[in-house]
């Protein structure tokens, strides 16, 4: 039985591991964190924290995530996404506990048609994804039990997300704009926090980043279209370029990555991001009925 804490408790993927930790808890104890109880860029509440709960695996899902106001903000992002992970990294190392953090496709510049693998040259192009690579450095630097897992476009039944958008959009407008020059790879948060708890449970443990996602890739547009087709939505969608969609972070064209790494180190099951995304939606909309 290992004691799991959840930093972000009570964001996106914090709520994901609350809806999958009853098939756990015969084996473990989980422990999710809100920032109102351990603001993580408060450098002794942290170790007062670690000290006191002595957990055996910290699950980092707290972040700054908005990556547009980051650019207005970037030491409020930088203490978050960079300082406060050196923080946890220390405590783990000093409660011996195993660190996953969670990282972002956003470290790389997106300007390349290969998928990216994890040693590939990151290069972010805005202050969440610069702030979020400073945050794997910390962790890798600062503990050697740093398992960082780079995941993207993610979404769920639970809070703010593309999915959850565009059925709002459905509801409210006869047609709509959506960026068909972006590639990428959705993830539903749910198949991520089930990813990592193979990693926890795993026997033998290997450190170092690793990429997590639903595949293969797909632009904006086809993802909010498939989202129309499966909920038998007439709203019509019109493809438009990032050019027509300005926004104050640069985003990477293309950031799709190679999944081969978990899946051959942990035996992580990967899944078609079609497949997922229609039982997310099947989900929420059992919730609404
Ligand atoms: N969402 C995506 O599309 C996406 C894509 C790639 C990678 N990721 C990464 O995946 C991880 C999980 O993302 P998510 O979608 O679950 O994010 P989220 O819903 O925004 O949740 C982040 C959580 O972090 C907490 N937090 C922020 N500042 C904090 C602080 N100072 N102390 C303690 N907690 C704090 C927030 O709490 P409050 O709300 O109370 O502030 C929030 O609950 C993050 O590392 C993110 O960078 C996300």
């Amino acid at each position: 039985m290992k004691k799991i804490v959840i930093l972000g408790g009570k964001g996106q993927l914090g709520q994901c591991f609350r809806k999958i930790s009853s098939d756990y808890d015969d084996q473990h104890e989980f422990i999710f964190v809100g920032s109102d109880e351990l603001d993580i860029t408060d450098e002794d509440a942290v170790h007062g924290f670690f000290s006191e709960q002595k957990p055996q695996v910290c699950i980092n899902a707290a972040a700054y995530t908005a990556v547009d106001k980051a650019e207005q903000e970037p030491g409020m992002a930088s203490a978050i996404n960079g300082d406060a992970v050196r923080y946890i990294a220390e405590a783990c190392k000093q409660s011996d506990a195993l660190l996953i953090h969670i990282s972002t496709d956003y470290v790389f510049d997106g300007e390349t048609n290969i998928s990216y693998s994890e040693d590939n040259f990151t290069n972010p192009q805005g202050v969440y994804g610069a702030t979020k690579l400073q945050g794997e450095e910390y962790a890798l630097e600062y503990h050697s039990q740093s398992v960082i897992i780079r995941t993207s476009w993610l979404y769920s039944e639970f809070a703010k997300n593309f999915v959850k958008t565009m059925l709002r959009l459905f509801g409210e407008k006869e047609e709509i704009g959506v960026v068909a020059d972006q590639f990428g790879q959705p993830t539903y948060a749910v198949d991520l926090a089930k990813a990592i708890m193979t990693i926890i449970n795993a026997e033998r443990k290997v450190y170092g980043v690793f990429h997590f996602s639903n595949y293969p890739e797909t632009t904006w547009y086809h993802f909010a279209q498939k989202i129309a087709e499966i909920t038998e939505s007439s709203i019509k969608i019109n493809s438009i370029a990032t050019t027509e969609f300005p926004t104050p972070a640069r985003r990477p064209m293309r950031s799709t990555m190679a999944l081969d790494k978990i899946e051959e180190t942990y035996g992580v099951e990967l899944r078609h991001w079609e497949t997922a995304l229609e039982e997310c939606l099947a989900e929420i909309q059992m919730e609404t009925v």
